[in-house]
């Protein structure tokens, strides 16, 4: 595992924006899976950036982890709109290079072998240790599947909604298609992530931290700014 400690989010962002575009020299057709939420967007802000300055995304594709069930096609906060609206839209690629789960996520592993497999898979990390929304008591042999999100996902995640309540459940990469992804890049920012990071890269690989499992993939890299890599003065995980 590599593992570097920079100083915040945005130094966090321009070096895994940095490790994508190296990987795209040496793979054109690179396979990136994609995570959503807040800490990955500096990340896209920068590619969409170095797309501006000349580097050629013309033959990337794109994988999606994980979406909510129950929202209505193009809702603003679904994950599929967020991979639109962040990374599709911004870097220029096709629909027919874009992989969402759909329905229950039956054909999304189908998917993705047609894609040739994740090449580089951003990950980031719940304050409870999921991963996707694989939620603490997932399996560490998971595939796709549909999932209840806990009490603490809704809650962080209800910031997109509004006044509308959060869905209740999602489909999800499972962990052992996590796992599948040939170079995972696991982001963490923010003191709010320090005991989950803590616990997923220094504690034992269970299903109680989902993102544990990292520890079992043979190329990891860490990135964390320095307030996600200092453990809570409790070191309690968040619920
Ligand atoms: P965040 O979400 O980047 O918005 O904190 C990460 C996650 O829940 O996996």
């Amino acid at each position: 595992m590599d593992l570097s400690v920079l100083a915040d989010p945005e130094a966090v962002g321009e070096h895994a924006a940095s490790i994508v575009v190296a990987a795209l020299a040496a793979k054109p057709a690179l396979v990136l899976g994609v995570a959503t939420g807040a800490t990955p967007l500096p990340v896209y802000r920068r590619l969409a950036r170095a797309r501006r300055s000349g580097t050629d995304f013309s033959r990337l594709s794109v994988v999606a982890l994980d979406e909510y069930i129950g929202l209505r096609a193009g809702h603003p906060a679904s994950f599929a709109a967020y991979v639109r609206r962040e990374v599709a839209g911004p870097l220029g690629v096709p629909a027919e290079r874009l992989v969402v789960p759909e329905g229950r996520g039956e054909r999304l592993e189908e998917q993705i072998r047609a894609a040739g497999g994740v090449d580089l898979q951003l990950l980031g990390i719940g304050r409870n240790g999921h991963l996707a929304f694989n939620e603490p008591g997932s399996p560490l042999d998971s595939r796709t599947r549909v999932v209840s999100l806990s009490q603490t996902t809704r809650s962080d995640n209800a910031r997109s909604f509004g006044s509308e309540a959060v869905p209740t459940h999602a489909v999800t990469q499972g962990l052992s298609t996590i796992l599948e992804a040939r170079h995972l890049v696991l982001l963490a920012t923010g003191s709010a992530k320090a005991a989950a990071v803590a616990a997923a890269l220094t504690g034992p690989v269970t299903p109680d931290c989902p993102a544990s499992v990292v520890q079992m993939h043979a190329r990891v890299t860490v990135l964390v700014d320095e307030a996600a890599a200092a453990v809570d003065r409790d070191g309690a995980v968040g619920r």
